[in-house]
């Protein structure tokens, strides 16, 4: 891998010789003079070009084999309708020589033959690297990097990510995703940070500010793209870009917190979310993208709808009578730019409403003002071509090294039975299922392709888990059935059987599924090894993007390994853990259900639990039983929590409290284990839910060794959505829980 790397960075050295001599561009000097100058010379169609954003294929041939810019398309959007932007690929990712080639035959078009120069930004969708680049570094989906609980680790990740997209000529990224997800059937599951507000808000920080570093105008930022706002997450049947019915109460508590700290922390752009809530599509509701957005969070970047979500308004959600109305509903709402993307459509209706006078012009300069700061901040008017200093930051060999460790840290122990693992090196192994060789299912959605299903186009250096279990144990040692049907009780019998099961990759609306289930022939296969091998320890390696359930074959298993969708170096990450070369820490950062009917959050109210008997006698209890809890992650070595205190029982006003416990590893190994502090409200106004995350932090330690872990509590912790829709922190008690350990604490108030 690093060989072909570094031959490609040989040959942009090359191609920078020979292109850089017309990055001749420059409109260097004070943000807001050059762009206030600019946007009083614009005219009305200069101004709406830049809130029109285009599909590379409205600009190139059909076929990207090989990718060919189509002259006459590229004028007719970039000169004759001033386009501003250009994002995604026609079909597959290019090599990085490709994209530098790309962008600066757009931006030479830009600065040399548009009226005012004005030079173009490409965007793209990097969403667990730089999945549009070929040979980039892929790293675990946002859904595994949750199970990390290393926010340092997915910053590093971010920042990877942001230098890759840089040195490929690119300065703006679609991503993070913070949604929060609280419903697995949803097929972008994988690409959030799970279903808990902290965890979500704390990793979507930590991705925008690895993307977005010190300043957007270093060679090894991007800007990020919150999104999608809001409520994407939770549609009520399960699948992609279909309604959700969330009472303000609930936007508020669990989806607003993770975009207003992202919003915090400085992230320059938006996206919107495709979807309608309570009866109004996002991308319509002023409510949403101005008051919320602007005026309640004040948020002062991009705005970006989604992919053809403007003309959906008409198609899909019927609420424009036809396309001009959709963008008069849209604008009006707050969108400053539309992914249109094969079209003048958006550009023609707009200019046309301005005209009549429907929309004022004065609208229309707030969003380009946004756009041109935008470009200025990342340098673009500065170095609007691919710069050098960029470029050498691609394929590094340390990024392999973190898409390793983020591999390791996000995989998820949930079961252990009579410690099967780690595996004897010098055993018999019999590995059944597709997942097992197979590169897509472990990179998943968004990986060199859109649905990531075109393994032809993954380095070839890359190990899928059974190249990298052979690498590890010897070939002699493994033996592979690629379908369940092929495992015969003719094979020698093996010492343990690994079952691959989970998903391939799909990515968005394609990846909608009826159901969570395993597929009937995995579990009937499963079923079927059990009978052929009685007694040969089973142990299950799951790659999915998300909880496929087990639960009637759970049980024949001795463990149980749940790898996400782990990235690029998710084959060698599995084969370590199996194999007990790497400790496993990650933490489950959603709940794994028992039954497709019972999908429930750790979080969810006393009620949800409530269960009534009525035979032989009445009683009622709480249950609540899923496959494995949130939070749940076992390791190889054995911790001991003790000693839960806090520096003062009462909470006034707005004071902190410090909560500490000790940990012991008490086992022989070394390992890293995450410590939660999750807080019980005894009573309040609003139903509290059984427990909340309110703080986490992830330690090593030595056998034997004993660390303090310390967590600060103010009333904001404790704090919820009360029924007038603000956040209140009510006076009584509060449970404070690590693991099995309980203290309690008196909030006073004020
Ligand atoms: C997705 C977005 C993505 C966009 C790129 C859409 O289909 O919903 O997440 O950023 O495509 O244009």
């Amino acid at each position: 891998m690093f060989s072909s790397k570094k031959f490609n960075r040989q040959l942009c050295c090359l191609f920078f010789s020979l292109v850089i001599p017309f990055t001749s561009f420059s409109q260097k000097g004070d943000k807001a003079k050059v762009v206030s100058e600019l946007i009083a010379r614009m005219t009305l169609e200069e101004k709406v070009g830049q809130m029109t954003n285009l599909t590379l294929s409205a600009i190139t041939e059909p076929s990207d084999d090989p990718l060919k810019v189509d002259p006459a398309k590229l004028r007719e959007v970039i000169v004759k309708h001033n386009i501003g932007s250009i994002q995604n690929v026609v079909k597959h990712a290019y090599s990085i020589e490709e994209w530098h080639k790309l962008i600066n035959e757009i931006q030479k078009v830009s600065l040399t033959e548009t009226r005012l120069k004005i030079p173009f930004l490409y965007c793209i969708d990097a969403v667990h690297g730089t999945n549009f680049t070929l040979n980039s570094t892929l790293f675990p989906h946002n859904l595994g990097l949750a199970a990390t609980r290393n926010p340092e680790l997915v910053k590093l990740c971010a920042e990877i990510t942001a230098k890759e997209v840089r040195a490929s000529g690119i300065r703006y990224n679609f991503s993070p995703v913070l949604d929060v997800g609280r419903q697995p059937l949803w097929p972008r599951f994988p690409e959030t940070f799970g279903e808990d507000v902290l965890l979500t808000k704390t990793m979507g920080v930590a991705s925008v500010k690895g993307y977005e570093g010190k300043s957007l105008n270093d060679f090894t930022s991007v800007a990020s793209c919150m999104k999608h706002f809001v409520g994407y997450s939770v549609p009520a049947n399960g699948k992609d870009r279909a309604a959700a019915y969330i009472p303000e109460i609930n936007l508020r508590e669990y989806f607003l917190p993770p975009f207003k700290a992202a919003v915090d922390a400085g992230a320059h752009t938006l996206m919107v979310n495709s979807g309608e809530v309570n009866g109004t599509p996002v991308h319509a509701s002023r409510f949403l993208l101005t008051d919320v957005l602007r005026n309640e969070l004040n948020y002062k970047g991009i705005v970006i709808s989604d992919w053809e979500d403007i003309k959906k308004l008409t198609e899909r959600h019927k609420v424009a009578e036809n396309h001009k109305e959709a963008v008069y509903l849209s604008v009006n709402a707050g969108i400053d730019m539309c992914i249109v993307p094969f079209d003048f459509s958006f550009y023609n209706d707009l200019i046309a409403l301005v005209k009549e006078g429907r929309i004022k012009e004065e609208r229309i300069n707030e969003s380009v003002k946004r756009i041109l700061d935008l470009k200025f901040d990342l340098g673009i008017f500065e170095r609007p071509y691919v710069e050098k200093e960029a470029v050498k930051n691609f394929g590094l060999p340390e990024y392999t090294q973190a898409a390793l460790a983020a591999a390791r840290e996000s995989i998820t122990l949930l079961k252990n039975s009579d410690q099967v693992l780690p595996l004897k090196r010098d055993k018999r192994v019999l590995v059944v299922g597709s997942n097992a060789n197979s590169l897509t299912a472990l990179n998943g959605a968004w990986s060199y392709t859109w649905q990531g299903r075109k393994a032809e186009y993954f380095p070839k250096t890359e190990l899928t888990i059974l190249d990298a279990l052979k690498k590890k144990a010897g070939d002699i040692n493994i033996v592979y059935k690629k379908d369940f049907k092929d495992v015969t009780s003719a094979e020698a019998k093996p010492d343990y059987i690994i079952v691959a099961l989970g998903e391939d990759a799909y990515a968005e609306t394609p990846g909608n599924t009826k159901t969570l289930e395993l597929a009937s022939e995995d579990i009937e296969g499963v079923r079927n090894i059990v009978k052929l091998y009685p007694g040969i320890p089973l142990i299950y390696v799951l790659t999915e993007g998300r909880p496929r359930l087990i639960r009637e074959i759970e049980p024949f298993a001795k463990g149980v390994l749940m790898a996400y969708w782990p990235g690029s170096q998710g084959g060698n990450a599995v084969a370590d853990i199996l194999y007990g070369d790497y400790n496993p820490s990650g933490k489950l950062p959603f709940t794994y259900p028992r039954y497709s009917g019972e999908l429930m959050t750790y979080d969810h109210k006393w009620l949800d639990e409530a269960v009534e008997i009525v035979e032989p006698e009445y009683k009622y209890l709480y249950e609540f039983e899923p496959q494995y809890p949130f939070g749940f992650g076992m390791s190889y070595t054995n911790f001991t929590l003790s000693n839960l205190k806090l520096s003062s029982d009462q909470l006034t006003g707005d004071s902190k409290i410090k909560v500490s416990v000790d940990i012991k590893n008490t086992g022989q190994r070394v390992g890293k284990e995450t410590v939660e502090l999750y807080s019980r409200d005894h009573f309040a106004s609003v139903t509290p839910s059984v427990k909340r995350l309110r703080g986490f932090k992830k330690v090593e330690l030595q056998p034997g060794e004993l660390k303090t872990v310390e967590f600060e509590i103010s009333r904001e912790d404790l704090a919820f959505v009360g029924t007038d829709m603000k956040w209140r922190t009510e006076p009584g008690g509060f449970d404070l829980i690590v693991g099995d350990l309980n203290v309690v604490l008196n909030y006073k108030g004020q």
